[in-house]
Parts: structure tokens; sequence; C-alpha cells
């Protein structure tokens, strides 16, 4: 635990070290209104990793992330979009348990918790990460810009291609940008090698 950000050691073996040592997490104030930490679920190796901001209500309920509204979006796009499996990517967050109403996660809540995602981006070593608006796109990369000049271009964290996007939460208020998603996702299954279908063959 020496030299720690956000609580977690420095070489974490598996997602299951990661989970372990997050145990019952009381190191900052959201554990007060949690049901259920939202660890993050998907494949160990998956080469394309979504980061998101935090558990809503449902996530909070389901113990699982990106599982409401916002994530049945997110789900689309992978699926239907992408045209892979949901299991076959990796989905967490950048704090692991539900900010009050769905606020934004305060800087000392993400201090306490970013630790935990890097430590999972360590161990699934993705191809690609996708960061889903501010939030994770800001304090990944450290910066203050913010989504709308940011999405659509590559980035890097620690040596892997990130390409940030909006939020589906900001899609299901703004599906007038969708489309801006879908050119961003575009760049990343080309970057992942996965054929992007014509529109002829849309559906
Ligand atoms: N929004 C997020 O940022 N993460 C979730 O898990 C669900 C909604």
């Amino acid at each position: 635990m020496q030299g720690d950000e956000g609580g977690t050691s420095v070489h974490p073996e598996t997602l299951d070290s990661i989970r372990e040592e997050l145990g019952e997490c009381v190191r900052c104030k959201l554990h007060k209104g949690r049901k259920t930490i939202v660890f993050g679920e998907g494949d160990a190796e998956a080469k394309l990793v979504f980061v998101g901001e935090g558990p809503g209500f449902e996530e909070d309920q389901q113990g699982r992330p990106f599982v409401g509204a916002a994530g049945q979006l997110l789900t689309d796009i992978i699926e239907k979009g992408m045209r892979i499996k949901r299991a076959e990517v990796y989905i967490c967050n950048i704090v692991k348990c539900r900010p009050p109403g769905n606020r934004n996660p305060e800087p000392d809540e993400v201090a306490a918790c970013i630790g935990f995602v890097k430590q999972q981006i360590a161990v699934i070593r993705p191809q690609v990460i996708v960061t889903l608006g501010n939030v994770p796109t800001q304090n990944l990369l450290n910066t203050k810009e913010g989504i709308t000049r940011m999405r659509g271009k590559w980035q890097e964290y620690e040596g892997i291609p990130v390409m940030p996007t909006f939020h589906p939460s900001y899609l299901l208020r703004s599906p007038g940008e969708k489309g801006k998603v879908w050119e961003d996702i575009k760049l990343v299954m080309k970057r992942l090698g996965l054929s992007i279908p014509s529109k002829e063959s849309d559906s």
C-alpha cells in the first residue's frame, strides 16, 4: 500500500486481486450512500475498455456498470454498432460507488478511487480505451479540456491509445449528437482491425 494512488497496490496481478483490495471500501464519502460497489465487468483480456464516470441508480442496485438507460445505449453501440458482444469488452468507471443524485464525482472522491481503474487498465492492457464524457477523459488524461474539443481525437494513456467520446447519457438528452459518437467509434474499430459496416448493409 505504499506510494499508492487511490489506495491500490502498485503491481496488482489480476482483476480479482484488485477487487479484493478494494474490499468493502470506505475510502471516500460515497460509501455512505451506496447499495453496491460497481467494480466493472467484461473480458479480463479485452482489446477494448470503456471507462465511464460512476454508477447511477440501476448500476448501484445491480452492482454492474452501464445497465440503466445509458447502459442500454452503450450496449447498442457495442453490439449493434461495432457488432461485437458486450462480454468481449471491459466496462468500468472512474468511481465505483454512486454519487448522490448522479452528480459528478468530486475531486476527493476521484482521488480516492482512480487508482483502481488505473490498476484495472494496467492488468487488462487493452489495445484501445474509450473514455465516455468529461469525467473519465479529464481524469485519465490529466486535462481540463472539455469533451466537445477532445472527442474524436486520439490521445494516449500509459502508451495505450485513448478515444474520448460523448457519454451515452448525453446522447439520450441530445440524440442529434449520435453521429459524432459513431464517427469516433469507427476510428476505434479501424484501430482494432474490425470491419466497419457500409451504409447499405447497416441495419
Ligand atoms: N453512467 C456511467 O458513467 N457509468 C455507469 O456505470 C452508468 C452510467
